[in-house]
């Protein structure tokens, strides 16, 4: 069987932003924003940016093209007996498909809603927890979700990938700018204050040190390293996946630098288009939740106290948002299909329908766990959590620490860091900061990597 390939290097970009760009950018990053310090956590983060996720960025791409293979299969085709870090690498995005799509229905049931005019209940309390916990809608939800993403993988790399990256990422971007904008013209009164969206945007962007201790900077680094990491959709096979399709004569260093910064841009932009409108609306409290709680509870109260206009906003907000989800979730499907094709020789059709039904089967228990199958159980890392919650701490906290400092060790130590540099720097293309690279991939990255392996354990309890 030939090896698809992305037409062009554009092509890649799109789609591995794409991946990149997803719900963290959108509820994890402006909530860090806004708790970390504001201006502190972005450079804290710029900084993190160009140095750790660059190293492993780049490592991840470029084991893909070198080996042309799926993640389950590149590790052990770069060196003998590193098969068992492949089958993690593909664990990991089998583990994150089933609940990623289950929240991607939450997001579609919300983008309905309000195409449907129903937007004004969003906002009520309780609106959220009772759909969640509902017996069948957020199932039939889910399910419409993951078989959207697997009609889009089930069209190949071309048709299916690049095509919708291509057409999906544009529209997201001028819906994110456009959204950003809007909220910093807002403003609004209670109780005789006036709060504006340019006050709201100095919370986002200026540096708040004062009362700021050692540990507290630990906090910030450990936070943004986190966030990093999952938002470059580092260390679940994915970069691998995308990379075996990328073309030889392509600059490597190029792609890579649009990425992050498409990535980094829309994590930022989205600071811009969530912070100052939960600010003028609920004050600087309204940031303190995330997650869950910021996107389908929070943001819905803002728009409806937008009045009429938020009706319009808010259909752009979850159209965006969904996009978001559908880009990221096709990487996540295509880490596994391709591993699937390469290990048991089957055809992409195939190996579309195998996950979905493993993954139809555990997207219905993670809906149920909201209700038939419901329990709390308490994590190292102090989140009562239900089905969902365990899937995603296994998963980030867990294996992908697990496979990112194997890897390290396997670039650095095993092999040596010219198996990267020579594949990023095979057509003549310049690898700038290689030095950088070195030190990274060989210490700085394991080390910080095990930290934050070990923070999730709750052993460091002064973070
Ligand atoms: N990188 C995505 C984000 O920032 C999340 C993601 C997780 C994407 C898992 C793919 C797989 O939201």
């Amino acid at each position: 069987m030939k090896r698809h390939s992305f037409n062009s290097s554009i092509g890649f970009v799109l789609a591995a932003a794409g991946s990149a760009v997803g719900l963290g950018n959108i509820w994890r990053f402006p909530y860090l924003a806004a708790k970390d310090g504001g201006g502190l956590f972005l450079v804290i983060y710029l900084i993190l940016a160009l140095t750790f996720g660059f190293t492993l960025l780049t490592t991840e791409v470029a084991i893909g093209r070198k080996t042309k293979q799926s993640p389950l299969t590149a590790y052990s085709t770069l060196k003998k007996g590193w098969g068992g870090l492949g089958i993690i690498a593909c664990i990991v995005p089998m583990m994150i498909l089933p609940y990623y799509c289950v929240i991607g229905g939450w997001v579609m049931k919300y983008a309905v809603s309000f195409i449907a005019g129903d937007w004004t209940q969003t906002a009520t309390d309780g609106y959220f927890t009772s759909f969640i916990t509902a017996d069948t809608e957020p199932i039939v939800y889910g399910v419409i979700f993951l078989a959207l993403t697997c009609i889009i993988i089930y069209q190949g790399v071309n048709k299916g990938i690049e095509a919708f990256s291509k057409v999906l990422m544009p529209i997201l971007l001028i819906l994110v700018v456009g959204i950003a904008v809007f909220s910093l013209t807002l403003g609004h009164t209670d109780g005789g204050e006036t709060r504006t969206g340019l006050q709201g945007l100095r919370v986002l962007l200026i540096p708040r040190l004062s009362g700021m201790g050692f540990s507290d900077i630990l906090v910030v680094l450990m936070d943004a390293m986190g966030q990093l990491f999952y938002s470059l959709s580092i260390a679940m096979g994915i970069m691998v996946a995308y990379g075996s399709y990328v073309k030889d004569d392509d600059n490597l260093m190029k792609s890579i630098n649009q990425i992050e910064i498409f990535d980094t841009g829309v994590a930022v932009l989205a600071g811009v288009m969530i912070i100052p409108a939960v600010y003028v609306f609920m004050g600087e409290e309204g940031m303190s939740s995330s997650g869950p709680g910021l996107m389908f509870i929070s943001i819905p109260k803002v728009f409806q106290a937008m009045g009429p206009i938020g009706h319009f906003i808010g259909i752009m907000f979850f159209l965006m948002v969904l996009f978001a989800a559908l880009t990221s979730s096709m990487s996540i499907l295509e880490a596994i299909v391709s591993s699937f094709m390469d290990h048991y020789k089957i055809s992409r059709r195939r190996a579309t329908v195998i996950e979905f039904f493993i993954a139809l089967f555990f997207a219905v228990l993670v809906c149920l766990g909201y209700n038939k199958l419901y329990f709390e159980v308490k994590l190292p890392n102090g989140v009562t959590a239900q089905i969902l919650d365990i899937m995603d701490y296994v998963s980030n906290n867990i294996l992908m620490p697990v496979v990112a400092i194997s890897t390290c060790i396997l670039i650095g130590w095993v092999l040596t860091p010219d198996t990267v540099i020579d594949e990023v720097t095979r057509n003549g293309a310049k690898f700038g900061r290689k030095k950088l690279y070195i030190v990274m991939i060989r210490f700085v990255a394991p080390v910080m990597l095990f930290i934050l392996f070990l923070q999730s354990f709750g052993i460091f309890s002064f973070l």
